[in-house]
């Protein structure tokens, strides 16, 4: 089977080290299409010079939220110089993240930017990579008030059930990772039953995350089976099934034809 990871960090400092090794590594494994997913201008750059070196490595480019202090307009020029590459398929990773920012006003700060490249991506026509945590009503109100018009994943989804039926009131999808194999993980493995099969992604948020038997280890794109093979399990079709219906999602939002 081939396979796709929707949410990599293959620009992650410590694997760039040994991005040849790690890509082959995807390539026994059968990972035919990796999103690097960019969370500042420096790592969006990389995400896109990793595009042009590899064949299965598509970028999405953008500006995390925790890495919007100091942030200017001029960062988010160079953003959009960058999203016209025909390798960037998304912008992201952007959204709002309240578990490492307790500071209403730091939390409040986040938003204008947040707003300011949703706009940017309907502008140009690419959907969006959310993260959102611990600041899912928030989230939620924000893409209420400004429609996602190419689409958007809510990446290594933490909401509820009952959140994600108002989500899929607008059209997102929901991608899941590797805490999904985790025992105690009651909500996610819930939420992989709950949502309507066509709006499904997986991902590995590599190098974080990492699937049983690799919790604590780094994480791989290469580790993609394990996690779609959780999912299936959980929605009781077979693997190839699952994989194919994952495939149809990947491809109907980021337009990657394979
Ligand atoms: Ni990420």
């Amino acid at each position: 089977m081939r396979y796709f990871d929707s949410h990599c960090h293959l620009n992650d400092e410590a694997v760039l080290e040994r991005i040849d090794e790690e890509i082959s590594l995807c390539r026994e494994a059968g990972i035919t299409a990796m999103i690097c997913i960019g969370y500042d201008v420096a790592s969006s750059r990389q995400a896109v010079a990793l595009a042009e070196r590899y064949d299965e490595i598509y970028a999405a480019v953008g500006v995390h939220p925790e890495n919007i202090e100091g942030l200017t307009l001029d960062c988010l020029n160079e953003i959009k110089s960058l999203a016209i590459h025909p390798k960037v398929v998304a912008i992201g990773e952007i959204g709002l993240d309240y578990y490492w920012y307790r500071d209403p006003a730091v939390r409040e700060a986040q938003k204008p930017w947040f707003v300011a490249q949703i706009k940017f991506a309907n502008e140009i026509g690419l959907p969006v990579s959310i993260h959102a945590r611990e600041a899912t009503q928030d989230t939620y109100e924000i893409l209420k008030e400004n429609s996602v018009n190419a689409g958007a994943v809510l990446h290594c989804y933490s909401g509820s059930k009952e959140m994600m039926d108002q989500f899929l009131k607008l059209g997102l999808y929901f991608g899941f990772d590797g805490p999904i194999t985790y025992k105690n993980a009651v909500t996610p493995k819930e939420c992989v039953k709950h949502c309507p099969i066509d709006r499904l992604l997986v991902e590995t948020d590599s190098p974080y995350l990492s699937p049983v038997p690799f919790r604590g280890k780094p994480n791989s794109p290469k580790n993609i089976p394990i996690i779609v093979e959780e999912m299936a399990k959980l929605r009781e079709i077979d693997a190839e099934k699952m994989n194919s219906e994952l495939w149809n999602n990947f491809s109907r939002l980021f337009r990657v034809k394979q």
